[in-house]
Order: C-alpha cells, then structure tokens, then sequence
C-alpha cells in the first residue's frame, strides 16, 4: 500500500469512527425558568460543571435558562416527551401534572425555617413524593431550594385587608390559589415568563415570590411595595425524563447521581445568601418600598390563612399534610 493510500484508509478510519464516537456522547437539555444568577440557575451550572467532569466528558449539559425555549407548562410537556431530559419546576408546578400531593410544600406557614423543610425533603416524606412521579414517566433527582416567599404589590400591603379584590399573581398551585382567596384576593395562574410585563401594565396589581426571583426578574421595578411575610417557601424538584434515565449506562448514571448529590449541597448551600443579598440590593434600589410585618400582622395573615389546611385536605391527602406537620414540629 503507498502513502497515499495509507493516508486516504486512516483518514477514512477516522471518519467512519467519528460519527460514533460523537453518538457516544450523551446530551442532557437542561431547561429552567429562572435567569442564570439565581440559586437554580448556579446549581444548574454546578451540575453541568461536575457533570461533564464525572463523565470525562462523555456526557454534555445544555442549560436552557429564563424560559428561553420552554415556559411552566410546557417544559413539563417538553421532559415527558423528551425533547429536553432535566428541569427543576417549582414543586408548586407539579399539581396539573396530577402529582398534588407536592403541593403541601405551599401550605401557609407550614416550614418555621430551613431545618424544618429540610427534615421533611430528606426524610420520607420527600422520598415517596418523587417515588409519585415515576408513573408519570419522570424520575425525581434531588430537591433544590431557593427560599421563602415575600408579597409585592402596587398599592400599600400591611395587613390582610389590604388584600381584598387585588389581582395576584400565582404558580399553577389550588393551594396558593385557596391561600390568596382566604384573603380576599383574586387569584391569577400565570407563567413565570409573564409576569413582568403583567405587573407593568396592570393585567395583576401583585404576587408573592423569593427575592432572589423578585430581583432577577426585575419585578421590583414595577410594583411599590413588598411585605417580607416569608409565609411560604418555594424550592425545585430537579427532574428527569425517566426512560432517558433508566436507558443510560449504570457508569454514566453513578457519575451523574455524583454530580447531582454535590450540586445539591451547592445550591442549597448558597440560597439563603443569594435571597439576602437580593433583598438588600432591591432596598438600596429605592424601586420598591419593603417592609416587615409587625407580630399583630403575622398573627393575622396565619389566621386568616389557616382554613386552606382543611380546604386542601383531600387535594393534597390528610396522610401527607400530618406528615408534614409532624416532620416540621
Ligand atoms: C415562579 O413561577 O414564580 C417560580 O416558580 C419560578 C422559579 O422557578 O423559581
């Protein structure tokens, strides 16, 4: 054979062998709603980060941030079809999905602190929870936190009457819808992608969500005034589409399952900071007027908020919700 003929079968090789060595490299779609500067956003990177490192880079992470190619609902629909294979949705998210248990994690007042949520995430009550998602086509990952949930709105929140008629805001959850209407206020299931501009041009006069979400998503430009009533919390599900999981090579998915558990500590580990650090930027802002309830008025929101717990009772199931409360004591 003459060196040409050498030199046409190697690069013939190569190419033949190109293809397959590009077919083993497996793609993970990441999608999410939040911006990349956002306890989701930075857990998503960290993952990516250990991820390709595990897999010595046999395995790539797209991340898809800010609802840019799929919003709440759809990406849901997205993961079971396949079209993307991770997302983290709020677990206030999964309710239309049919899962409604999840959505004991939007009781009102029902985590005192981290611990308390945290007792109940790695505990059993956050195992057989994911466990519900698996009929679904869905595996559940790991639970990622942002944090506590404060009211904004356009006219001044002090009190729950101060509430009566207004146009909330909501993720796709009966409880918060039940908890806003225990207030007098008319709820409104909306993206989180549409939200801005809702409150820009009127279409809600408020919401409630984490300050880092509040911050990032520039809410805090167009509502005057936030209440920090921290009554309820909002934290991720990272989940996968379940056959995409199970058809993956038992090395790749312990690699996988390494990088999620340490992305795990990671993002949970700087959410309450990127939530504080949210709040004081937007106080030094001057965009929004925030404020603390006083005592009287937390007593007062907990008990007009207190009814959605035997309201949602049968939605959510009594064994959860008992469970919950005896994990949070
Ligand atoms: C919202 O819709 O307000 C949040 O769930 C967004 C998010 O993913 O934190």
């Amino acid at each position: 054979m003459n060196i040409k003929l050498i030199g046409a079968a190697v690069l013939g090789a190569a190419l033949l062998a190109a293809p397959v060595a590009m077919a083993q490299q497996t793609v993970i779609k990441f999608s999410h709603v939040t911006t990349p500067d956002t306890p989701k956003g930075k857990g998503a990177e960290k993952f990516k980060e250990l991820a390709e490192k595990y897999s010595n880079g046999k395995v790539k992470v797209e991340i898809y941030p800010n609802s840019q190619i799929y919003k709440d609902k759809e990406e849901m629909e997205a993961l079971q079809l396949g079209a993307v294979q991770m997302l983290a949705p709020s677990l206030a998210k999964f309710g239309p999905l049919g899962v409604r248990a999840f959505e004991v994690f939007d009781l009102p007042y029902v985590f005192p602190d981290k611990a308390a949520l945290r007792r109940v995430t790695d505990g059993p009550v956050g195992k057989a929870l994911l466990a519900k998602l698996e009929p679904k086509g869905i595996k559940g990952l790991a639970y990622w936190d942002n944090g506590f949930k404060i009211m904004t709105a356009n006219t001044p929140i002090a009190m729950p009457k101060d509430f009566q008629g207004l146009k909330m805001r909501i993720q796709s959850s009966k409880v918060l819808e039940a908890q806003f209407r225990a207030i007098g206020a008319l709820p409104q299931v909306m993206a989180f992608s549409e939200v801005y501009q809702a409150m820009q041009t009127g279409v809600v006069d408020g919401s409630e969500n984490t300050p880092s979400n509040i911050y990032t998503q520039k809410h805090y430009e167009v509502q005057k005034y936030g209440l920090e009533t921290n009554h309820g919390y909002i934290g991720y599900a990272v989940i996968v589409n379940k056959a995409f999981w199970d058809g993956l090579p038992a090395d790749t998915r312990a690699q996988l399952e390494k990088a999620m558990a340490e992305a795990t500590v990671y993002a949970n580990s700087i959410a309450q900071s990127e939530n504080d650090e949210a709040l004081e930027a937007m106080k030094k802002s001057g965009k929004i007027q925030l404020s603390k309830p006083t005592p009287e008025a937390t007593l007062a929101f907990r008990k007009a908020m207190d009814p959605v717990y035997s309201e949602m009772s049968s939605r959510i199931g009594q064994d959860t919700i008992d469970q919950v409360l005896k994990a949070t004591s």
